[in-house]
């Protein structure tokens, strides 16, 4: 057990114990050591996901122009997509209004959605990463990340996050926008 491990959950039990649903109290379980769940087998440098994810200035593309409205992430008042190079042809493909599209993101493809309050700071991030095959087969193998200024408040196979965009299993659990709408 590394420090930094027991850092991010002191960090994430401190802080969804007061601001998140219970779901969250699993969103560490990749690294809790105690599932032996044999699908898990595969694993993912989780400190390397996010800390590549939050190059996104540079490595990554802004995929929305202006910024939206996020009707379901309630810690942002709008927010900003941007996404790997190669997805952003596709993840501009996904018509939020028809639910028989079918597409699959290439496997190293990341995400991160960028939180802004009301007074337009930027709150936090969202990560999602998709993991090598086998990291996560029932949710696209999708890493999920929450990022709160410096503190990675969730990370891994986060049920909260892939439960809500389960929605968007047709998309590849990528959401898009206008889908909440
Ligand atoms: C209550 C539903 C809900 C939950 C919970 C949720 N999301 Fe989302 N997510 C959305 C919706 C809807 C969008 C589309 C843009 C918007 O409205 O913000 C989205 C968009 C995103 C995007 C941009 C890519 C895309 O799918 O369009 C990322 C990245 C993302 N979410 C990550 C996360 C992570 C990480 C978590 C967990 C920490 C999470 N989300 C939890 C509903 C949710």
């Amino acid at each position: 057990m590394t420090l930094q491990y027991i850092k991010i959950v002191t960090v994430a039990v401190a802080l969804t114990a007061c601001s998140e649903p219970e779901r969250s109290e699993r969103a560490m379980g990749e690294e809790s050591g105690g599932e032996s769940d044999s699908e898990r087998d595969v694993d993912l440098d989780t400190e390397e996901v996010v800390a590549s994810a939050m190059a996104y200035e540079s490595s990554l593309v802004r995929l929305s122009d202006a910024e939206e409205t996020s009707e379901t992430h309630a810690d942002a008042a709008s927010v900003f997509v941007w996404g790997s190079p190669e997805a952003a042809e596709l993840y501009r493909s996904i018509n939020p209004d028809d639910p028989t599209q079918a597409l699959s993101f290439a496997r190293g493809t990341t995400f991160v959605k960028e939180h802004f309050d009301e007074a337009g700071d930027l709150a936090g991030v969202t990560i999602m990463y998709k993991g090598p095959e086998g990291y996560d087969p029932e949710h696209g193998d999708w890493f999920w990340a929450r990022v709160r200024g410096i503190e990675v408040t969730h990370a891994g196979r986060v049920d909260w996050c892939s439960d809500c965009h389960d929605a968007a299993h047709n998309t590849d659990f990528v959401v898009g926008f206008g889908k909440s709408g």
